[in-house]
Order: C-alpha cells, then sequence, then structure tokens
C-alpha cells in the first residue's frame, strides 16, 4: 500500500529525494519580467548563489519585491465553513525575515546531502538549521512565528508549500488550484474558494513539477498534460500553460485512506436500510453491476462499499487507472493501468487489463472505471461466467449508462450491428446502481435498477428502488424519500434464491414500498 507521505519510509526517502532533484526542463513561466535562473525550487546555492528567495525561482531580482507582500490573510468570498486551519496572522515583515533566514539556511545546509536522507531527518535537519540562523542573527521572534517560520521553510524544501495544509486535512475530496490565486477545496459535497495563494505561477509550476517527478514524469511547455499520483494514493492532474490560460492548473483528488462503508451511506441518508440490504444482496449473489454516476458522485466509494459482501474465497481481479479500491478479502489481485513514459511509449490500457485479467482464472473482476473500448471485454467477461463482475462508468441516469455502454463499444472500433451490443448488453449486466450528487452537496443512490431484456430494438429495465426529491427544506438541503418502486419479484430473484437471500430480499422491497402506484405505473 503507500506510505503516507510525510512519514519516513523508503517511499517517502524517494519522493523528497527526486521532489529535490532539479527539475529536468525547467518550463519558462508565463512570462517573468528577468529570464529565470534554473527554476527548481531550490537550484543548489553554487549554482546560484543569487537564488535568495525563499523556495523560489522566481525572476531573479533578489529585492523583497521579488516576494509579495505578505498576504493580508484574504478571507476567502465565501464563508468558508472551515475552508482552512485559519490563516494565523503573519507579521509584517514575515516573508523578508523568511527570505533572510532562507538564503542563510541554503548557503549553510549541502542540499546534496539532504536530498539523500529521508523525509523525517531532512526536516529535522532543517528545522536544526533554521533554528540556529535564527539565534545567530539575532531575530526578535514570538515562539509561534517561529515555528510558522520553520513549517513554511520545511514545506517549501521538502513539500508542495502552501498545498502541504490542505493535503494534511482528512475531510477534504478535491483540491483544485487554478493558477496562483485561486484555490479551491470540495468539502461535505460544496465546492469552497480557500485563501491558499502560491507567491506566483513559477512557484505553483515548481509544486507541479515535483509532483509530477514522484512518478517519473515531467510536466513542462513541451508536455503540459499529465497525470499522477500522490505517494498516499491521491489522485493528481496537472495541465499547464500554454494551455491552461490562467496559469498552471492542479487538480487533486485526495486519497481516502478511510473508505465509507454501506452503514455509513446508511447514516448519511445515501440510501435507507432496505436499500442497503438489496445492495448487500445483490452483491452476494453475484449479480454483474453497473454503477453509473457523474463525477465525484460517489461511484468508487459505492463500488467499494458493493465488495465487501464477496465471499473470502473468491479470487477477485481489479483494474484501475490508480488504485482506489480497498477490497479485504485474502485472494485479491490489483492490476494498474500505465500512462506513457516520457518517450511517449509503454503504455498499458484499461483494455489490456481487462483482456489479460481473463487469463488469470478471475472469480470476479472488478473494473474501477470503464470508459472506453474495454467496456467490450468487461461485457464478455460478465457474459462468460465470471458473475458478480462490477464496474463503474460516468453517465447521469441508468438509462444513459446503457447508451454509453452501447457508444464506448461502437466507438472501440468493433463493428458490430448496434442490435448485437445491445442484446450482449442485456445478458450481462444484471444492476445498475446510479450514484448522484444533488444540488445541496448531498450524495444519494438514486436507483437500483434492473436490466430486463429487450423489446424491439430497445432495452427494457425495472426500477427496483429510486430516490423521489419531494422538495427543499429552509436551508436548502433537499428533501426527498427513497422507495421500493412495487416490483414483488425482481429479475434476480432466483439468484437470490440460489443463495438463500429470498426472504430477505422481499422484506426489504416490501419494507420499502410505498402506497403509491405513481411510479411503478
Ligand atoms: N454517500 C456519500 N456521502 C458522503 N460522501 C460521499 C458519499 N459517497 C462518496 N463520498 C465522498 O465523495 C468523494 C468522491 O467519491 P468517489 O467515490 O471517489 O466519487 P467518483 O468515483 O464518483 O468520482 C469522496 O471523498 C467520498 O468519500
Ligand atoms: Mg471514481
Amino acid at each position: 500500500m503507500f506510505g503516507r507521505r510525510g512519514v519516513s519510509g523508503p517511499t517517502s526517502t524517494s519522493g523528497s529525494a527526486q521532489g529535490l532533484a532539479p527539475a529536468p526542463n525547467p518550463a519558462p513561466s508565463p512570462a517573468p519580467a528577468t529570464s529565470p535562473p534554473p527554476s527548481t525550487d531550490l537550484a543548489p546555492p553554487a549554482a546560484a548563489p543569487s537564488a535568495a528567495q525563499p523556495s523560489q525561482a522566481a525572476p531573479a531580482v533578489p529585492s523583497p519585491a521579488a516576494v509579495p507582500e505578505a498576504p493580508k490573510p484574504t478571507p476567502a468570498p465565501t464563508p468558508p465553513v472551515q475552508a482552512e486551519p485559519a490563516p494565523k496572522a503573519r507579521r509584517s515583515d514575515y516573508y523578508d525575515i523568511k527570505t533572510d533566514v532562507f538564503s542563510a539556511m541554503i548557503d549553510t545546509i549541502d542540499l546534496a546531502q539532504l536530498t539523500r536522507m529521508d523525509n523525517d531527518s531532512a526536516r529535522e535537519e532543517i528545522r536544526d538549521v533554521v533554528t540556529e540562523i535564527i539565534a545567530l542573527k539575532n531575530l526578535a521572534m514570538s515562539i509561534a512565528d517561529q515555528e510558522m517560520i520553520l513549517e513554511d521553510i520545511c514545506n517549501d524544501v521538502m513539500g508542495f508549500g502552501p498545498l502541504e495544509p490542505l493535503l494534511a486535512r482528512d475531510d477534504i475530496a478535491d483540491i483544485m488550484v487554478n493558477g496562483s490565486d485561486n484555490t479551491f477545496i470540495e468539502v461535505d459535497g460544496k465546492v469552497q474558494l480557500t485563501s491558499v495563494k502560491f507567491r506566483d505561477n513559477q512557484q505553483l509550476m515548481n509544486i507541479c513539477q515535483r509532483i509530477v517527478s514522484q512518478v517519473g514524469r515531467r510536466v513542462d511547455e513541451s508536455s503540459p498534460i499529465c497525470d499522477a499520483r500522490l505517494l498516499d494514493g491521491s489522485r493528481v492532474n496537472v495541465i499547464a500553460p500554454p494551455l491552461a490560460i490562467d496559469g498552471p492548473t492542479l487538480t487533486i483528488r485526495k486519497f481516502k485512506k478511510d473508505k465509507l462503508t454501506l452503514q455509513q451511506l446508511v447514516n448519511f441518508g445515501s440510501i435507507t436500510p432496505e436499500g442497503a440490504t438489496v445492495l448487500e444482496i445483490i452483491g452476494k449473489s453475484r449479480c454483474n453491476v453497473v454503477i453509473s454516476g457523474g463525477t465525484g458522485s460517489g461511484k468508487t466509494t459505492l463500488l467499494n462499499c458493493l465488495t465487501a459482501f464477496i465471499e473470502q474465497d473468491e479470487r477477485i481481479i481489479t483494474c484501475e487507472d490508480a488504485a482506489e479500491l480497498q477490497l479485504q478479502q485474502p485472494h485479491v489481485v490489483r492490476l494498474e493501468t500505465r500512462p506513457p513514459n516520457l518517450e511517449g511509449e509503454g503504455t498499458v490500457t484499461m483494455r489490456d487489463l481487462v483482456k489479460n485479467c481473463l487469463r488469470m482464472r478471475p472469480e470476479r473482476i472488478i473494473v474501477g472505471e470503464v470508459r472506453g473500448p474495454e467496456a467490450f471485454d468487461l461485457l464478455q467477461a460478465m457474459n462468460t461466467g465470471h458473475d458478480g463482475s462490477m464496474g463503474t462508468l460516468h453517465a447521469n441516469s441508468p438509462r444513459e449508462a446503457l447508451s454509453r455502454m452501447e457508444l464506448m463499444i461502437t466507438m472501440g472500433g468493433f463493428s458490430l450491428p448496434s442490435r448485437t451490443i445491445r442484446d450482449m448488453i442485456t445478458s450481462s449486466v444484471d444492476i445498475i446502481v446510479q450514484a448522484s450528487r444533488l444540488r445541496d452537496g448531498s450524495r444519494r443512490i438514486t436507483h437500483i435498477t434492473e436490466v430486463m431484456g429487450m423489446e424491439g430494438e430497445v432495452i427494457t429495465t425495472q426500477d427496483l428502488f429510486v430516490y423521489e426529491l419531494l422538495g427543499e427544506d429552509a436551508n436548502g438541503k433537499i428533501i426527498g424519500r427513497h422507495k421500493s418502486t412495487g416490483v414483488g419479484r425482481p429479475n434476480f430473484w432466483d439468484r437470490a434464491r440460489y443463495y438463500n437471500e429470498e426472504n430477505r430480499l422481499a422484506a426489504a422491497l416490501d419494507a420499502s414500498a410505498i402506497d403509491d402506484e405513481r411510479l411503478s405505473a
């Protein structure tokens, strides 16, 4: 598994070493007035004695002017519920002092040696040196200020600068940096602006570079798009100028160590206890499931929940773009796709993985996200004795999920008549579970839908459970209810019976039937 970043260990060692290594190809910042020195955050002191700015290869004007005024903690426009650990007030000369201390540190410390240390020891070393410098220079500072400078400098040298406090928070789902001035986060389903700012786009670019260099990749003007992963498993995308017009744009989907459980989803009201029971039976009785939903709607979370009901003795193979699933069973093989290397070679696609899976004697195949022609292979797998396989895809309703699957296969270059593709879908997929993020930020499971068969050219489906919107309360929170649609005997009844679950299934459906014939009509 992934070591948490910041924890000492082999992974973090290599990470920090990489992080300090000069960027192979400095990205030209959008337009620094003066030509920048080598654009690592930390140019080796010999090479650039003028690297006086803290952690920054910004325009080589060693005047304090290059360092922006201490950002008066700008209150975020939207009232951030807890947008950030409140930016502690910084004394007005904070950045001057930091610059001063930083350049003294650069002169003192052996950076090359620092790169060979593990993260914790390197931080320790930096702290020692900085504390000494502050003492030597006789700088009058409060303990709190001193601590802040220590932390800042460590983050600048070792970590991801202003992003560090956000990365350390566990309640954040996504971090979205749009250029140096705007950083948004998503907390509890709501996107909010934070007061995190980077000194300039160059600093941001250097941090992006440091992130992607950890996985041996590079981002610059000639290859401005890059996917990477933090050591803790968080997924990262960087798109840089000139493609991103307003500066480097960084998107991080934070990896949650503790995945939500189905019980938690019930507690949040994302699904009722009866709905959860139906999902449990679906998982246990080896239905083939497609989880559909928009970005960040909770597809992966739901997939992870469903895998909890797989028996301990089944051989499970997972295929993902970036390993997120956390299966609890003992017999799991985890596979991950690979992006092309710097030379543009070595790509391993999802389709390659899914195809290979079939030769690995899987009992269940779990595909993190189906985006392309692998849809075909997954359906084939579902169809050929790998019952209970699952995958997620991006669609806004169960119907749309069906047409997306068809489209992915058509676009994948399989010249099959659409009737054949639809037949294939109906004979493979048993259930579509729809996840949605509602406009109030809450996430709900809005449909549990069965794929029934074909009527003429059309795939027929049957909703077992739906979430019905009723309105909105005074605070803008959405009010609604989950209900079964009155289907007494779902299509997978026999399957459930085979696994001795038919009584629970009937009870769960009965209990949620609301006396209202509209939906089943
Ligand atoms: N039902 C839910 N209630 C609250 N938060 C949820 C729920 N489902 C998912 N989340 C959170 O939403 C974020 C995005 O979920 P994820 O499953 O990764 O979305 P997707 O795979 O659809 O992009 C995660 O931080 C996750 O913990
Ligand atoms: Mg996902």
